[in-house]
C-alpha cells in the first residue's frame, strides 16, 4: 500500500482559539494570536490542528451551540483571518482540521427561529417535533445531573422539541434529506476555505432515528458513506475522525467493512481502560481493550487521547474499575461528573509527578494509532475546579509571567487564567519552559519527533508479549521489515521483566534504546532481563539502527526480517 494517507503517522493538537491567544486585546483568543503561534506550534512538530467551534454562537456550551455554520463569530475574527490562517499552517505543512457540530444547532439559529415560528416553515422539518411530551422525555440525557430532558415545549412553535444534549440545542432532523444535503455544503464550504477534514462531534447521535416513539434508536450506518463519498469527491485527502463512544463490537460499522465509512475514530475504549491501567497498574484490561480494537480496515485509523475538552468518561469501565479510577484520580465529588466521569486536567490527577506523566504520555505515543494531544497538555497545564462543569479544564493558554499569562492584554480575560497553587501561570508557562532543556515542553517536542520517526505504530500490525507481570505492558510491532518495542512499568515500585521479543531466528537479540543508551542484549536462550525503575517506559527498535535501509516498500514482505 502507498504511504500517503497522512493521518496515519500524524500527530494531532487540539485547541480552541478563544483559550488560545488574544491578539485584538479584547480578553478573548482569536485567529489573529493563533496565527502568531504558528511558528510554535511548528517547532513542536504537531502535524495537524484540530480547531474546537469557531463559528458564530451564543456559546452556551462553548461554542458547540452553533448559530451559523458558514461564518466565524467576531470575537474570534474574520473570515480573512481564518484564511490567512488554514494559509499560514499550509505554509508549515500543519493541517487544519474543525469540529463539525450538525447534530444540533443552537436555539438561536435562524433555522430554528423559522422552524418554530410556523409549522408550515420550510424548515420546521429540519427539526424534531412533537404535540405531546413524549413518554420518553426524561430519558437519554448526555448530561445528568445538569440537563433534565430531552424534550423541552416551546411556547411559539406550541410543541415539543428533542434535544440530545443542552436545551438551547435543538437535534437537527438528520434524517430529512434537505438537512443531509446542507451538511454537505457545510463541509464543501470549510473544505473550499483549506481545511483538510472534520472531527464530527456526537456521530452516532447524528445517524440515529429520532422522534417520539422511537424508543431505541437506530442508526443509519449508510449516511456515513454519503458524508465520506462527497468529502473525497471534493478533496481526496480529507478525513473525518469520529467522535463515536461506541462498544467496539460496533466499531466497524462507522469505519465500513470496505473502509468506506470514516478515516478515524477517537479510542474511547482504549482511553478508558488506558486509565483503568495508570490507576491500578494491571495491564491486563489495556490489552484487552487492544484486542478487541484491533480489527479494522487497512486504511482506517485510531485517534488516541488521555484527556480531552470534556470530561473523562469511565461509563464503559465495570462497577469497580471505575470505583479504582475515581479514588485514584478524582476522589473528590468537585473533581466528578455526569455520574460517570473525571472532569480534570491530566497533570494534576498524576499529582504533577513527571514521571507518571512521562509514562503516561509515552503510552499515549505508542499505542496503536494517531496520537491527539491537548493544548497546554505539553507544558502539563491544570484546571480551575471553581469553575462550572468541563469548563474547569478549559482555562487559556499559559505562554508567560506577562500578566494574564501573556495571553492576553485585556484587565478580564473573558475565561479565567489560573493564577494561584502549583498550576499558576507564574510557575507553568512556555516561555520558562523554553529556557529549560528538562522541561516537559522540550520533552514533548522530543518525545513527537521521535513518535514521527516510528512510523511502525500508525501503520504496523501489534502484538501484546506477555511477561508475567501485568504491571508490565510490553508491545511489538512489525512493518514493511522492522520491527519496534515499547516497555511500560504502570507501577510504583521498579520491576524486574524478562521476555522474548517473539521473532525468529537472532532477529530479537538486540535491542537498541531509542531515547537513552540503555540498549539490551538477549541472553543464549534469546530472553531479554530489563530492570524497570518506578514508571519506566523504554522504545527500543528491534535490530539496529539500519532500519531505513532495510524497511520494504511493500506491505506483507516474504523476506521480512532477513537474518
Ligand atoms: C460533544 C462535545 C461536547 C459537546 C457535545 C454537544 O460531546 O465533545 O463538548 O458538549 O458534543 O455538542
Amino acid at each position: 500500500m502507498i504511504d500517503d494517507l497522512w493521518y496515519k503517522n500524524a500527530v494531532f493538537y487540539c485547541l480552541s482559539v478563544g483559550s488560545y491567544m488574544d491578539a485584538d486585546g479584547d480578553g478573548v483568543g482569536d485567529f489573529k494570536g493563533l496565527l502568531r503561534r504558528l511558528d510554535y506550534l511548528h517547532g513542536l512538530g504537531v502535524t495537524a490542528i484540530w480547531l474546537m467551534p469557531f463559528q458564530p454562537s451564543p456559546g452556551k456550551d462553548d461554542g458547540y451551540d452553533i448559530s451559523d455554520y458558514y461564518g466565524v463569530d467576531p470575537r474570534y475574527g474574520t473570515l480573512g483571518d481564518f484564511v490567512e490562517f488554514t494559509h499560514g499552517c499550509k505554509q508549515r505543512g500543519i493541517r487544519v482540521i474543525i469540529d463539525l457540530v450538525v447534530n444540533h444547532t443552537s436555539d438561536q439559529h435562524s433555522w430554528f427561529k423559522a422552524a418554530k415560528s410556523s409549522p408550515d416553515s420550510r424548515y420546521r422539518d429540519w427539526y424534531v417535533w412533537s404535540d405531546k411530551k413524549p413518554a420518553n422525555a426524561n430519558k437519554g440525557m448526555v448530561f445528568p445531573g445538569v440537563q433534565r430532558s430531552t424534550w423541552t415545549h416551546d411556547k411559539d412553535a406550541k410543541a415539543w422539541f428533542f434535544h440530545r444534549f443542552y436545551d438551547f440545542q435543538p437535534d437537527l432532523n438528520t434524517s430529512n434529506p434537505y438537512v443531509q444535503a446542507e451538511i454537505l455544503k457545510i463541509m464543501g464550504f470549510w473544505i473550499q476555505l483549506g481545511v483538510s477534514g472534520f472531527r464530527m462531534d456526537a456521530v452516532p447521535f447524528v445517524i440515529a432515528t429520532k422522534g417520539p416513539k422511537v424508543n431505541k434508536p437506530t442508526e443509519q450506518y449508510d449516511m456515513l458513506r454519503a458524508f465520506r463519498e462527497f468529502l473525497q469527491w471534493r478533496k481526496g485527502d480529507a478525513i473525518i475522525l469520529a467522535e463515536a463512544n461506541v462498544l467496539p463490537d460496533t466499531d466497524m460499522e462507522y469505519f465500513g467493512d470496505d473502509g468506506d465509512r470514516m478515516q478515524m475514530m477517537f479510542n474511547f475504549h482504549v482511553n478508558q481502560n488506558l486509565f483503568y491501567a495508570l490507576a491500578s497498574a494491571d495491564s491486563r484490561p489495556l490489552a484487552g481493550a487492544l484486542k478487541v480494537t484491533k480489527p479494522r480496515p487497512a486504511t482506517a485509523q485510531w485517534g488516541l487521547f488521555l484527556r480531552n475538552h470534556d470530561e473523562l468518561d469511565l461509563g464503559r469501565l465495570s462497577e469497580e474499575q471505575r470505583k479504582t479510577v475515581f479514588e485514584k484520580f478524582g476522589p473528590d465529588k468537585s473533581m466528578q461528573l455526569y455520574d460517570r466521569g473525571i472532569r480534570r486536567r491530566l497533570a494534576p490527577m498524576l499529582g504533577g509527578d513527571r514521571r507518571r506523566l512521562e509514562l503516561a504520555y509515552s503510552l499515549m505515543y505508542t499505542l496503536p494509532g494517531t496520537p491527539v494531544l491537548r493544548y497546554g497538555d505539553e507544558i502539563g497545564m491544570g484546571d480551575d475546579l471553581d469553575l462550572p462543569e468541563r469548563n474547569c479544564a478549559r482555562t487559556p493558554m499559559q505562554w508567560s509571567t506577562e500578566p494574564h499569562a501573556g495571553f492576553t492584554k485585556n484587565a478580564n480575560p473573558k475565561n479565567p487564567v489560573i493564577d494561584k497553587g502549583p498550576y499558576g501561570y507564574d510557575h507553568v508557562n512556555v516561555a520558562k519552559q523554553r529556557r529549560d532543556p528538562n522541561s516537559m515542553l522540550n520533552w514533548t517536542e522530543r518525545i513527537i519527533r521521535m513518535r514521527k520517526e516510528v512510523p511502525e505504530v500508525g501503520w504496523g500490525d501489534f502484538k501484546v508479549i506477555a511477561t508475567r507481570d501485568p504491571a508490565v505492558f510490553v508491545m511489538r510491532y512489525d512493518w514493511r521489515n522492522n520491527s519496534v518495542l515499547f516497555v511500560h512499568n504502570l507501577d510504583e515500585k521498579p520491576r524486574e521483566v524478562s521476555f522474548a521479543v517473539g521473532l525468529p531466528g537472532k532477529q530479537g537479540e538486540h535491542l537498541i534504546n531509542l531515547l537513552t543508551e540503555e540498549h539490551s542484549h538477549a541472553d543464549d536462550k534469546g530472553r531479554h532481563r530489563l530492570m524497570l525503575e518506578a514508571y519506566a517506559y523504554r522504545w527500543y527498535r528491534v535490530g539496529g539502527l539500519d532500519y531505513l535501509l532495510k524497511r520494504s516498500d511493500i506491505d506483507g514482505d516474504t523476506d521480512a526480517h532477513p537474518e
